[in-house]
């Protein structure tokens, strides 16, 4: 383990300290297009991907990677399969929090959230637009659950393939959530840990907001 460690201190850092006037904007949404904005013309990858965390029934929180699909009525939207761990703790418990990090702009962005599932219509919609290898994946995919052998996969994604010729209609299993947020963090990092921290709290229809201590 001590090799990795001294691989990370040699690690390649090269930040960019955007030089920014983020405090002035009363709305985290206008601070979040912008910043999302930064981070294509910087050539982050993935941009749209975040860190989507969840506490189910144990207590226990979980953490994975999910795409920002669209944000509709100021909600964020993602899809995944309705069966999945991360969907099970969600109907227990919707509360989440989503978590942006562009590290070459050395930026973070903190969202915290009520979840719940999207209406139809868009999952039907978003559904449609998707390759047919994406679709077929969603019926074949059981997502979370245990998998004995990869054959399985393939022989359910076979099945999928001779069932559906022609048009695929969106599993019952599969759709989108959106999360309305109660609160935000941006984080910019800066030279000598003089981090700034933005945070947004709503009150009713309107934002609060503060620095915090880096
Ligand atoms: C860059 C990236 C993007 C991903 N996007 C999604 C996504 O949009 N929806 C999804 O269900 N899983 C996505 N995944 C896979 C999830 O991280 C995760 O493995 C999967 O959703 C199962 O999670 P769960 O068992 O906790 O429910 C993505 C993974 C990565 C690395």
């Amino acid at each position: 383990m001590k090799d990795i460690i001294d691989k990370f201190r040699s690690s390649h850092k090269d930040f960019k300290y955007l030089d920014s006037k983020f405090d002035q904007f009363s709305n985290p949404y206008d601070l979040f297009e912008i910043w999302v904005e930064n981070a294509i013309e910087h050539k982050e990858l993935e941009v749209n991907a975040f860190v989507l965390s969840t506490v189910g029934d144990t207590g226990q929180s979980s953490s994975r990677v999910v795409y920002l699909k669209d944000i509709i009525e100021k909600e964020f939207v993602f899809y995944t399969n309705y069966n999945s761990k991360k969907s099970k703790e969600i109907s227990f418990n919707s509360k989440v929090s989503m978590l942006f990090f562009w590290p070459k702009l050395s930026r973070q962005i903190r969202i915290q959230g009520t979840c719940v599932k999207l209406d139809e219509k868009y999952s039907d919609a978003y559904f449609e637009s998707r390759p047919r290898s994406s679709k077929i994946g969603a019926w074949a995919s059981n997502q979370s659950d245990v998998l004995k052998d990869v054959s399985e996969l393939e022989d359910r994604i076979k099945i999928y393939q001779d069932k559906f010729k022609d048009h695929i209609p969106r599993p019952i299993h599969w759709g989108g959530y959106k999360v309305k947020p109660e609160y935000f963090e941006f984080w910019q990092g800066r030279p000598s840990r003089l981090h700034d921290r933005i945070i947004y709290t709503i009150n009713d229809d309107s934002w609060d907001k503060h620095k915090q201590n880096p």
